[in-house]
Protein backbone atom coordinates (compact mmCIF):
# COMPACT_ATOMS: atom_id res chain seq x y z
CA UNK A 1 0.00 0.00 0.00
CA UNK A 2 0.86 3.71 -0.74
CA UNK A 3 -0.64 5.23 2.64
CA UNK A 4 1.17 5.63 5.65
CA UNK A 5 -0.58 5.25 9.43
CA UNK A 6 -3.24 8.34 9.67
CA UNK A 7 -2.08 11.08 11.84
CA UNK A 8 -3.94 13.09 14.90
CA UNK A 9 -3.37 16.73 15.42
CA UNK A 10 -5.41 18.96 17.81
CA UNK A 11 -6.20 22.75 16.90
CA UNK A 12 -5.46 24.73 19.17
CA UNK A 13 -6.75 28.74 19.31
CA UNK A 14 -3.02 29.82 18.02
CA UNK A 15 -3.38 27.81 15.24
CA UNK A 16 -6.07 29.95 14.10
CA UNK A 17 -6.94 33.59 12.51
CA UNK A 18 -8.69 36.54 13.94
CA UNK A 19 -12.18 34.60 13.43
CA UNK A 20 -11.27 31.55 14.84
CA UNK A 21 -10.95 29.45 11.89
CA UNK A 22 -7.94 27.57 10.59
CA UNK A 23 -6.86 29.60 7.55
CA UNK A 24 -5.60 28.78 4.21
CA UNK A 25 -1.72 29.42 5.28
CA UNK A 26 -2.31 27.49 8.64
CA UNK A 27 -3.30 24.51 7.31
CA UNK A 28 -0.56 24.34 4.83
CA UNK A 29 1.38 24.24 8.12
CA UNK A 30 -1.08 21.70 9.95
CA UNK A 31 -0.48 19.77 6.17
CA UNK A 32 3.56 19.98 6.74
CA UNK A 33 3.13 18.66 11.00
CA UNK A 34 1.51 15.91 9.76
CA UNK A 35 3.82 15.08 7.63
CA UNK A 36 7.11 15.59 10.29
CA UNK A 37 4.66 13.28 12.31
CA UNK A 38 4.51 10.40 10.55
CA UNK A 39 7.47 10.55 9.38
CA UNK A 40 8.70 10.58 13.00
CA UNK A 41 6.72 7.53 13.49
CA UNK A 42 8.35 5.73 10.49
CA UNK A 43 11.90 6.19 9.50
CA UNK A 44 12.93 9.59 11.57
CA UNK A 45 12.87 13.12 10.66
CA UNK A 46 16.27 12.99 10.04
CA UNK A 47 15.86 10.83 7.16
CA UNK A 48 16.19 13.56 4.81
CA UNK A 49 19.16 14.54 6.69
CA UNK A 50 20.77 11.45 6.57
CA UNK A 51 20.75 10.84 2.86
CA UNK A 52 21.52 14.85 1.89
CA UNK A 53 18.21 14.52 0.14
CA UNK A 54 15.81 17.34 1.11
CA UNK A 55 12.70 17.40 -0.18
CA UNK A 56 11.65 21.28 -1.41
CA UNK A 57 8.04 21.83 -2.13
CA UNK A 58 7.92 22.56 -6.02
CA UNK A 59 3.82 22.86 -6.09
CA UNK A 60 1.39 23.10 -3.61
CA UNK A 61 -2.56 23.13 -4.38
CA UNK A 62 -5.11 22.89 -0.82
CA UNK A 63 -8.46 22.84 -1.40
CA UNK A 64 -10.88 23.51 1.67
CA UNK A 65 -14.24 21.87 2.02
CA UNK A 66 -15.19 22.50 5.30
CA UNK A 67 -14.01 24.85 8.77
CA UNK A 68 -12.11 23.62 11.25
CA UNK A 69 -11.80 25.12 14.95
CA UNK A 70 -9.44 24.78 18.14
CA UNK A 71 -10.51 22.46 20.24
CA UNK A 72 -11.62 19.84 16.97
CA UNK A 73 -9.32 16.80 16.25
CA UNK A 74 -7.97 16.39 12.29
CA UNK A 75 -7.09 13.26 11.08
CA UNK A 76 -4.61 13.58 8.26
CA UNK A 77 -4.00 10.64 5.85
CA UNK A 78 -0.97 10.95 3.62
CA UNK A 79 -0.55 8.94 0.47
CA UNK A 80 2.34 8.57 -2.07
CA UNK A 81 0.35 9.43 -5.63
CA UNK A 82 3.82 9.61 -7.66
CA UNK A 83 7.71 8.36 -7.18
CA UNK A 84 10.20 9.41 -9.33
CA UNK A 85 14.35 9.10 -9.23
CA UNK A 86 14.40 12.59 -7.66
CA UNK A 87 10.82 14.09 -7.02
CA UNK A 88 8.09 12.61 -5.34
CA UNK A 89 4.30 13.67 -4.46
CA UNK A 90 1.50 13.64 -1.91
CA UNK A 91 -2.08 13.59 -1.43
CA UNK A 92 -3.19 14.90 2.00
CA UNK A 93 -6.41 14.65 3.62
CA UNK A 94 -7.30 15.85 6.55
CA UNK A 95 -11.11 14.84 8.04
CA UNK A 96 -12.60 15.81 11.43
CA UNK A 97 -11.94 13.14 13.75
CA UNK A 98 -15.84 13.58 15.21
CA UNK A 99 -17.78 13.00 12.41
CA UNK A 100 -15.10 12.34 9.10
CA UNK A 101 -16.34 15.32 7.56
CA UNK A 102 -13.45 15.92 4.75
CA UNK A 103 -12.36 19.19 5.99
CA UNK A 104 -9.29 20.16 2.90
CA UNK A 105 -7.12 18.24 1.16
CA UNK A 106 -3.92 18.97 -0.44
CA UNK A 107 -1.50 17.71 -3.39
CA UNK A 108 2.22 18.70 -3.15
CA UNK A 109 5.19 18.11 -5.40
CA UNK A 110 8.65 17.64 -3.68
CA UNK A 111 11.91 17.39 -5.35
CA UNK A 112 14.72 16.33 -3.38
CA UNK A 113 17.73 18.47 -3.65
CA UNK A 114 21.39 17.81 -2.24
CA UNK A 115 23.39 20.32 -0.01
CA UNK A 116 24.13 22.86 -3.52
CA UNK A 117 20.37 22.49 -4.46
CA UNK A 118 20.89 19.72 -7.00
CA UNK A 119 18.44 17.41 -7.82
CA UNK A 120 19.30 13.96 -6.17
CA UNK A 121 17.44 10.69 -5.65
CA UNK A 122 14.51 10.02 -3.19
CA UNK A 123 16.07 7.95 -0.46
CA UNK A 124 15.15 4.52 -0.15
CA UNK A 125 14.00 4.37 3.12
CA UNK A 126 11.16 6.48 1.73
CA UNK A 127 10.60 4.68 -1.09
CA UNK A 128 10.55 1.41 1.29
CA UNK A 129 8.37 3.38 4.14
CA UNK A 130 5.45 3.92 1.67
CA UNK A 131 5.28 0.54 0.04
CA UNK A 132 6.66 -0.63 -3.36
CA UNK A 133 4.93 1.42 -5.68
CA UNK A 134 2.77 4.50 -5.54
CA UNK A 135 -0.88 4.26 -5.87
CA UNK A 136 -1.33 6.71 -8.52
CA UNK A 137 -0.63 7.15 -11.72
CA UNK A 138 -0.11 9.91 -14.65
CA UNK A 139 -3.13 12.30 -15.48
CA UNK A 140 -4.18 15.38 -14.66
CA UNK A 141 -6.83 15.34 -12.29
CA UNK A 142 -9.11 17.32 -9.87
CA UNK A 143 -10.74 16.91 -6.60
CA UNK A 144 -14.55 17.43 -6.54
CA UNK A 145 -16.98 16.64 -3.60
CA UNK A 146 -19.37 15.11 -4.66
CA UNK A 147 -22.28 13.80 -2.44
CA UNK A 148 -19.74 14.04 0.11
CA UNK A 149 -17.23 11.88 -1.39
CA UNK A 150 -14.26 13.47 -2.66
CA UNK A 151 -13.94 11.86 -5.97
CA UNK A 152 -11.10 12.53 -8.42
CA UNK A 153 -12.15 13.29 -12.16
CA UNK A 154 -10.10 14.29 -15.04
CA UNK A 155 -12.04 16.35 -17.28
CA UNK A 156 -10.66 17.07 -20.64
CA UNK A 157 -12.19 19.44 -24.14
CA UNK A 158 -14.78 21.17 -25.19
CA UNK A 159 -17.96 19.43 -26.66
CA UNK A 160 -20.35 17.10 -26.26
CA UNK A 161 -20.05 15.29 -22.82
CA UNK A 162 -18.90 11.78 -22.61
CA UNK A 163 -18.63 10.31 -19.16
CA UNK A 164 -16.06 7.35 -19.02
CA UNK A 165 -17.00 4.57 -16.27
CA UNK A 166 -13.93 2.34 -15.14
CA UNK A 167 -14.01 -1.37 -14.05
CA UNK A 168 -12.98 -2.97 -11.16
CA UNK A 169 -10.95 -2.61 -9.62
CA UNK A 170 -9.11 0.00 -11.56
CA UNK A 171 -9.46 4.00 -12.11
CA UNK A 172 -10.18 6.50 -14.74
CA UNK A 173 -6.45 6.13 -15.96
CA UNK A 174 -7.50 3.00 -17.76
CA UNK A 175 -8.92 5.00 -20.45
CA UNK A 176 -5.62 7.66 -20.92
CA UNK A 177 -5.14 6.51 -24.52
CA UNK A 178 -9.29 7.04 -25.63
CA UNK A 179 -9.43 10.51 -23.30
CA UNK A 180 -6.31 11.93 -24.98
CA UNK A 181 -7.01 11.66 -28.60
CA UNK A 182 -11.05 12.25 -28.66
CA UNK A 183 -10.65 15.97 -29.08
CA UNK A 184 -13.67 17.97 -29.96
CA UNK A 185 -15.34 16.10 -27.19
CA UNK A 186 -15.52 16.68 -23.40
CA UNK A 187 -14.05 14.06 -21.56
CA UNK A 188 -15.35 13.20 -18.12
CA UNK A 189 -13.17 10.00 -16.67
CA UNK A 190 -13.87 9.71 -12.86
CA UNK A 191 -12.53 7.54 -10.23
CA UNK A 192 -15.79 5.81 -8.79
CA UNK A 193 -16.12 6.34 -4.74
CA UNK A 194 -13.32 3.71 -3.18
CA UNK A 195 -11.23 3.47 -6.04
CA UNK A 196 -8.57 5.32 -7.31
CA UNK A 197 -7.61 8.75 -5.42
CA UNK A 198 -11.24 8.96 -4.74
CA UNK A 199 -12.21 9.10 -1.21
CA UNK A 200 -13.28 5.38 -0.16
CA UNK A 201 -15.62 5.32 3.10
CA UNK A 202 -16.01 2.39 4.76
CA UNK A 203 -19.95 1.16 3.38
CA UNK A 204 -22.61 2.51 0.90
CA UNK A 205 -21.07 0.87 -1.92
CA UNK A 206 -24.05 -0.38 -4.41
CA UNK A 207 -24.71 -0.05 -8.41
CA UNK A 208 -27.80 2.73 -7.62
CA UNK A 209 -24.94 4.54 -4.63
CA UNK A 210 -22.25 4.50 -8.19
CA UNK A 211 -24.92 6.11 -10.67
CA UNK A 212 -26.25 8.62 -8.30
CA UNK A 213 -22.62 9.63 -7.59
CA UNK A 214 -22.50 9.49 -11.28
CA UNK A 215 -25.26 12.06 -11.94
CA UNK A 216 -24.39 14.16 -9.18
CA UNK A 217 -21.05 14.48 -11.00
CA UNK A 218 -22.71 15.75 -14.03
CA UNK A 219 -24.77 18.03 -12.13
CA UNK A 220 -21.57 19.95 -10.89
CA UNK A 221 -20.45 20.15 -14.13
CA UNK A 222 -23.60 21.22 -15.12
CA UNK A 223 -23.66 18.94 -18.00
CA UNK A 224 -27.29 17.79 -18.98
CA UNK A 225 -26.95 14.89 -20.93
CA UNK A 226 -23.71 12.26 -21.67
CA UNK A 227 -22.46 9.64 -23.81
CA UNK A 228 -21.99 7.02 -21.15
CA UNK A 229 -19.30 4.37 -21.68
CA UNK A 230 -18.87 1.92 -18.97
CA UNK A 231 -16.59 -1.31 -19.22
CA UNK A 232 -17.14 -4.65 -17.49
CA UNK A 233 -18.19 -3.34 -14.01
CA UNK A 234 -18.43 0.60 -15.34
CA UNK A 235 -21.02 -1.38 -17.79
CA UNK A 236 -23.23 -2.01 -14.58
CA UNK A 237 -23.20 1.39 -13.31
CA UNK A 238 -23.80 2.45 -17.04
CA UNK A 239 -26.86 0.43 -17.64
CA UNK A 240 -28.05 1.30 -13.77
CA UNK A 241 -27.99 5.15 -14.76
CA UNK A 242 -29.95 4.43 -17.66
CA UNK A 243 -33.00 2.59 -14.83
CA UNK A 244 -32.23 5.53 -12.56
CA UNK A 245 -31.43 8.61 -15.03
CA UNK A 246 -31.95 8.04 -18.47
CA UNK A 247 -32.63 11.47 -19.16
CA UNK A 248 -28.98 12.33 -18.53
CA UNK A 249 -27.77 9.44 -21.05
CA UNK A 250 -27.98 10.55 -24.95
CA UNK A 251 -25.97 7.59 -25.59
CA UNK A 252 -24.45 4.51 -24.36
CA UNK A 253 -21.45 2.27 -25.29
CA UNK A 254 -21.19 -0.82 -23.07
CA UNK A 255 -17.51 -2.78 -23.51
CA UNK A 256 -16.75 -6.13 -21.89
CA UNK A 257 -19.60 -5.83 -19.62
CA UNK A 258 -23.15 -7.56 -19.34
CA UNK A 259 -26.33 -7.30 -18.26
CA UNK A 260 -27.51 -10.32 -15.87
CA UNK A 261 -27.55 -10.48 -12.04
CA UNK A 262 -24.60 -12.68 -10.30
CA UNK A 263 -25.48 -16.41 -10.20
CA UNK A 264 -25.35 -18.30 -6.97
CA UNK A 265 -21.79 -19.34 -7.82
CA UNK A 266 -20.80 -15.95 -8.46
CA UNK A 267 -21.82 -14.81 -5.00
CA UNK A 268 -19.96 -17.57 -3.87
CA UNK A 269 -16.98 -16.34 -5.74
CA UNK A 270 -17.37 -12.66 -4.52
CA UNK A 271 -17.54 -14.14 -1.57
CA UNK A 272 -14.05 -15.33 -1.49
CA UNK A 273 -12.84 -12.68 -2.98
CA UNK A 274 -13.83 -10.24 -0.10
CA UNK A 275 -12.33 -12.75 1.86
CA UNK A 276 -9.21 -12.70 0.18
CA UNK A 277 -9.06 -8.61 0.43
CA UNK A 278 -9.68 -8.72 3.70
CA UNK A 279 -7.30 -11.04 4.87
CA UNK A 280 -3.82 -9.80 2.37
CA UNK A 281 -5.31 -6.53 0.82
CA UNK A 282 -6.05 -5.67 -2.69
CA UNK A 283 -2.28 -6.83 -3.91
CA UNK A 284 -3.54 -10.27 -3.39
CA UNK A 285 -6.20 -9.57 -6.45
CA UNK A 286 -2.80 -8.74 -8.93
CA UNK A 287 -1.99 -12.57 -9.74
CA UNK A 288 -5.20 -14.01 -9.63
CA UNK A 289 -6.75 -10.63 -11.65
CA UNK A 290 -4.67 -9.99 -13.81
CA UNK A 291 -4.44 -13.56 -16.05
CA UNK A 292 -8.11 -13.11 -16.54
CA UNK A 293 -7.94 -9.81 -17.05
CA UNK A 294 -5.60 -9.87 -20.39
CA UNK A 295 -5.64 -11.66 -23.15
CA UNK A 296 -2.43 -13.85 -22.85
CA UNK A 297 -0.15 -11.74 -25.86
CA UNK A 298 -1.10 -8.79 -23.95
CA UNK A 299 0.27 -10.16 -20.98
CA UNK A 300 3.47 -11.44 -23.07
CA UNK A 301 3.56 -8.50 -25.88
CA UNK A 302 2.52 -5.13 -23.30
CA UNK A 303 4.82 -4.51 -19.99
CA UNK A 304 3.51 -1.25 -19.52
CA UNK A 305 -0.12 -2.77 -19.41
CA UNK A 306 1.21 -5.44 -16.50
CA UNK A 307 2.66 -3.04 -14.65
CA UNK A 308 -0.09 0.19 -15.33
CA UNK A 309 -2.88 -2.83 -14.23
CA UNK A 310 -0.31 -3.57 -10.90
CA UNK A 311 0.06 -0.59 -9.66
CA UNK A 312 -4.06 -0.08 -10.27
CA UNK A 313 -5.46 -3.35 -8.51
CA UNK A 314 -2.21 -2.92 -5.84
CA UNK A 315 -3.06 0.68 -5.41
CA UNK A 316 -6.59 0.12 -4.71
CA UNK A 317 -8.28 0.99 -1.75
CA UNK A 318 -9.02 -1.51 0.44
CA UNK A 319 -12.55 -0.42 1.55
CA UNK A 320 -13.27 0.44 -1.71
CA UNK A 321 -12.37 -3.10 -3.58
CA UNK A 322 -14.56 -4.86 -0.68
CA UNK A 323 -17.10 -2.45 -1.43
CA UNK A 324 -17.67 -2.93 -5.32
CA UNK A 325 -17.41 -6.65 -5.06
CA UNK A 326 -20.89 -6.68 -2.60
CA UNK A 327 -22.11 -3.92 -5.01
CA UNK A 328 -21.20 -6.22 -8.22
CA UNK A 329 -22.27 -9.42 -5.51
CA UNK A 330 -26.02 -7.70 -5.66
CA UNK A 331 -25.85 -5.81 -8.70
CA UNK A 332 -29.75 -5.93 -10.08
CA UNK A 333 -30.74 -7.91 -13.05
CA UNK A 334 -30.52 -5.16 -16.04
CA UNK A 335 -31.96 -7.78 -18.81
CA UNK A 336 -35.44 -6.54 -19.12
CA UNK A 337 -34.18 -3.16 -19.28
CA UNK A 338 -32.21 -4.19 -22.65
CA UNK A 339 -35.66 -4.15 -24.56
CA UNK A 340 -36.24 -0.45 -23.31
CA UNK A 341 -33.10 1.20 -24.37
CA UNK A 342 -33.87 4.04 -26.51
CA UNK A 343 -30.70 5.71 -27.06
CA UNK A 344 -28.08 4.55 -29.97
CA UNK A 345 -25.88 2.43 -28.33
CA UNK A 346 -22.20 0.67 -29.26
CA UNK A 347 -21.76 -2.99 -27.68
CA UNK A 348 -17.89 -3.82 -27.73
CA UNK A 349 -16.29 -7.01 -26.92
CA UNK A 350 -13.20 -8.40 -26.73
CA UNK A 351 -12.44 -11.67 -28.77
CA UNK A 352 -10.59 -13.15 -25.94
CA UNK A 353 -11.96 -11.98 -22.83
CA UNK A 354 -12.21 -14.78 -20.41
CA UNK A 355 -14.18 -12.90 -17.65
CA UNK A 356 -16.69 -12.17 -20.25
CA UNK A 357 -16.87 -13.96 -23.44
CA UNK A 358 -17.61 -12.12 -26.28
CA UNK A 359 -20.71 -14.55 -27.21
CA UNK A 360 -22.37 -12.62 -23.78
CA UNK A 361 -21.83 -8.99 -25.16
CA UNK A 362 -23.25 -10.14 -28.45
CA UNK A 363 -26.78 -11.61 -26.90
CA UNK A 364 -26.80 -7.95 -24.83
CA UNK A 365 -26.65 -6.43 -27.87
CA UNK A 366 -29.35 -8.45 -29.98
CA UNK A 367 -31.75 -7.28 -27.21
CA UNK A 368 -31.35 -3.50 -27.18
CA UNK A 369 -32.92 -2.19 -30.51
CA UNK A 370 -30.57 -0.95 -32.95
CA UNK A 371 -27.33 -1.33 -31.04
CA UNK A 372 -24.06 -1.49 -32.89
CA UNK A 373 -21.62 -4.34 -32.07
CA UNK A 374 -18.09 -4.85 -32.40
CA UNK A 375 -15.19 -7.47 -31.22
CA UNK A 376 -11.75 -6.59 -31.45
CA UNK A 377 -9.32 -8.94 -32.15
CA UNK A 378 -6.39 -9.28 -29.70
CA UNK A 379 -8.02 -8.08 -26.95
CA UNK A 380 -8.80 -10.04 -23.81
CA UNK A 381 -11.43 -8.00 -20.99
CA UNK A 382 -9.33 -4.67 -21.16
CA UNK A 383 -10.06 -3.48 -24.78
CA UNK A 384 -8.72 -0.01 -24.29
CA UNK A 385 -5.40 -0.69 -22.38
CA UNK A 386 -4.84 -3.88 -25.20
CA UNK A 387 -6.10 -2.63 -28.42
CA UNK A 388 -6.50 1.83 -27.66
CA UNK A 389 -6.02 2.28 -31.34
CA UNK A 390 -8.55 -0.04 -32.40
CA UNK A 391 -10.98 1.12 -29.58
CA UNK A 392 -10.73 4.92 -30.19
CA UNK A 393 -11.35 3.96 -34.28
CA UNK A 394 -14.69 1.95 -33.19
CA UNK A 395 -15.88 4.26 -30.43
CA UNK A 396 -14.75 7.32 -32.36
CA UNK A 397 -17.24 6.33 -35.66
CA UNK A 398 -19.74 5.46 -33.67
CA UNK A 399 -19.60 9.08 -31.74
CA UNK A 400 -19.43 10.95 -35.52
CA UNK A 401 -22.74 9.42 -36.07
CA UNK A 402 -23.85 11.31 -33.00
CA UNK A 403 -22.46 14.93 -33.27
C1 LIG B 1 -14.60 -5.59 -14.09
O1 LIG B 1 -13.72 -5.69 -14.94
O2 LIG B 1 -15.14 -4.51 -13.84
C2 LIG B 1 -14.98 -6.82 -13.32
O3 LIG B 1 -14.20 -7.87 -13.70
C3 LIG B 1 -16.42 -7.15 -13.52
C4 LIG B 1 -16.84 -8.33 -12.73
O4 LIG B 1 -16.05 -8.91 -11.99
O5 LIG B 1 -18.05 -8.67 -12.84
Amino acid sequence: MSSVAPVEIRIYPGDCDARGHLNQSAFLGMFERARWESLARGPGVDVFARHNAWPVVRKATVEYYAEALPGQVLRFDTTLTHLGRTSFSLHQTARRESDQTLVAEGDLVFVCVDDRSHPTPVPDEIRRYFGTRPSVRAGAFQHLLVRGIATAVDVQGDGPAILFIHGFPLDRTMWRHLVAPLTGWRRIAPDLRGMGLSDAPEGGYSMEEYAEDLAALLDILKVEQAIVCGLSMGGYVALEMVRRHPDRVRALILANSRADAETAEGKAGRDETIALVEREGPEALVDVLLPKLLAPTSISAMPQVVEHLRTMIAGSPRAGVIGALEAMKERPDSTPLLEKIAVPTLVVAGREDRLIPAKHSKAMAARIPGAQYTAIAGAGHLVPLEQPVATTRVIGEFLQVLD
